[in-house]
């Protein structure tokens, strides 16, 4: 992939200058041209607008962006990663999540095999493994069918599925339940045995590595929990399925051969939903579903492979976040979806967005001279309104925003829907416009708060599909621009060796003179404490 300094590249410079124009004016008064809204929206036909009006722009800054992702060579940089180059160079890998998604890919050989080809297997498997979960021809040890639905995983193995479980509730099926248990706080697990019948429960365990301790823990107590009450040990066999890279540690689990599910090393962590690791959402929806959720996604490929730039949403989206950021010193950005389902969106971004451009080494190996991904974050509406909005609309930082809504609604609750949308619009406007006069200064609000609308035709899998895949380009775009490697996660392995280290100190090894003294006195704290009688 071309690599270049953002910061030595014309368009940077341009746009520094550029700063100190805009930042004289309000976004009252760029609100003032009829045209606005027409030259400043796109649409995705009979799928979804997207409006960037209210952003602290104007043509030339436009104009000035694009320029950045031309002289950064970003569509260039597109093609190397839709290609099969092994652009995520610090683990030698391939970045092809796209593939599974792409039904009319050419053949596409990586490391000897067609991705095409093994994808599409697999995906039939998932396809045929889920609709039999679902018909209840594949049951339970007693013969009982499966109700409950349990994903043990975390991070990308967990929060892609559970947010998209979520979003398309709408589109479960009757009778069935899903549960997610990722945190290695037992509580997790047990708030969910509490509540499932081991006769009616089948597990996925989803786990690229199968290693990663918080997903083994969880996997191996509910193995033991399963035999405990079903009285053997071939159980297993009827009620665990794994989602993983590594066979090997999947059969060591006891897993039969025909309940594992592949994906490979070309899909990473946090862009697998669209690989086997969506088991738990294909049974919620059903396959033909998880086809159109495919289909969705592949659609948003195919506008930001083809459309120019200033009607290219992805591009859009990652180009305001780097002005935001880079130009006007916004060290957050919040998405706000005004739908009760995708509340766990946010969540999934983090990920998604932090993972990959929390990066301070530039593709060079050089730390970086600019700032790079920001703190995402958010609630859905209209919850956020009665709480952090305060500090979006009278605080002292700037905070652009995503607001993401949809018109046609699957609940009965017309009323309610209009008051939903209603409140959209109205804070996307009063941050904007703020309120000049005012009786008293506490209650003037300076507005000239950047928003974007994203607002669907109706949210069901073709449009989570599609919603999902532009921030994933958003994401990519945003880290070629700064000239960081997006697809690698260095930065989460520090504390996991730490942890090793330290959970024999707390089982009651002896304790590391060496530690700094904090931790020390935190490690003999909880070891006292632990010890007494009395903890109960
Ligand atoms: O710790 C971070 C991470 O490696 C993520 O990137 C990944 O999604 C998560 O852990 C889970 O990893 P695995 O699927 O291998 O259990």
């Amino acid at each position: 992939m071309y690599s270049i300094n953002p910061t030595k590249t014309k368009a940077w410079k341009a746009l520094l200058e550029h700063r100190k124009d805009i930042e004289k004016i309000h976004l009252r008064d760029w609100m003032k041209d009829d045209n606005r809204f027409s030259t400043m929206h796109v649409k995705i036909k009979s799928v979804l607008l997207f409006d960037f009006s209210k952003h602290r722009i104007n043509e030339k800054t436009v104009k000035l962006l694009e320029d950045l992702f031309n002289e950064c060579k970003v569509q260039s940089s597109l093609e190397d990663q839709l290609s099969g180059g092994k652009i995520n160079v610090t683990e030698d890998r391939s970045v092809l999540h796209s593939v599974l998604r792409d039904p009319d890919i050419e053949p596409l050989i990586i490391e000897g095999q067609d991705v095409r080809e093994i994808s599409k297997i697999e995906s039939q498997r998932m396809y045929e493994f889920a609709e039999k979960v679902r018909n209840g021809s594949i049951h339970g040890y007693t013969g009982k069918k499966f109700k409950n639905i349990v994903n043990i995983g975390i991070g990308g193995s967990d929060l892609g599925p559970k947010m998209a479980v979520n979003a398309l509730k709408p589109y479960s099926k009757k009778g069935l339940k899903f549960y997610f248990v990722s945190n290695i706080d037992g509580s997790d697990l047990n708030e969910c045995l509490l509540q499932v019948d081991p006769q009616e429960t089948l597990f996925i365990v989803a786990s690229k590595t199968f290693t990663t301790q918080e997903t083994m823990t969880n996997a191996e107590v509910a193995k033991k929990w399963m035999i405990q009450n079903m009285g053997d040990v071939d159980s297993i066999k009827k009620h665990f399925i794994a989602i993983s890279t590594n066979h090997e540690n999947v059969s060591k689990f006891g897993i039969k051969k025909e309940n594992i599910f592949r994906f490979w090393d070309w899909v990473g962590g946090r862009y697998s939903i669209w690989s086997t690791i969506g088991m738990a959402l294909c049974i919620s929806i059903g396959s033909d579903n998880f086809k159109k959720f495919l289909n969705g996604a592949n659609l948003v490929d195919k506008h930001t492979r083809e459309k120019p730039f200033k009607e290219n949403i992805p591009q859009i989206m990652a180009a305001l976040g780097i002005w935001y950021r880079n130009f006007l010193n916004a060290t957050t950005y919040a998405v706000l979806p005004y739908d009760q389902n995708l509340d766990r969106f946010p969540a999934y971004l983090q990920q998604a967005d932090m993972e990959s451009n929390g990066k301070s080494m530039d593709r060079d190996g050089n730390h970086v001279n600019y700032s790079t991904g920001p703190i995402i974050w958010g609630e859905p509406g209209t919850n956020g309104q009665h709480a952090f909005y305060q500090l979006i609309h009278q605080g002292t930082e700037l905070i652009p925003t995503d607001f993401i809504a949809s018109i046609f609604i699957k609940h009965p609750y017309k009323d309610n829907h209009e008051k939903l949308l209603s409140n959209f619009l109205a804070q996307t406007k009063a941050l904007a416009l703020g309120r000049k006069n005012a009786d008293s200064p506490f209650r003037k609000f300076e507005g000239n708060q950047p928003s974007s609308s994203l607002i669907f035709n109706k949210m069901n899998p073709f449009s989570l599909g599609a919603l999902i895949s532009l921030y994933e380009h958003k994401i990519f775009y945003q880290g070629v621009i700064w000239n960081i490697f997006s697809y690698d996660q260095w930065g989460v392995e520090l504390g996991k060796e730490m942890a090793k280290t330290i959970l024999p100190e707390i089982q009651g090894a002896g304790i590391d003179e060496t530690h700094d003294p904090s931790t020390k006195g935190l490690l003999n704290h909880i070891r006292d404490l632990s010890n007494r009688a009395d903890n109960n």
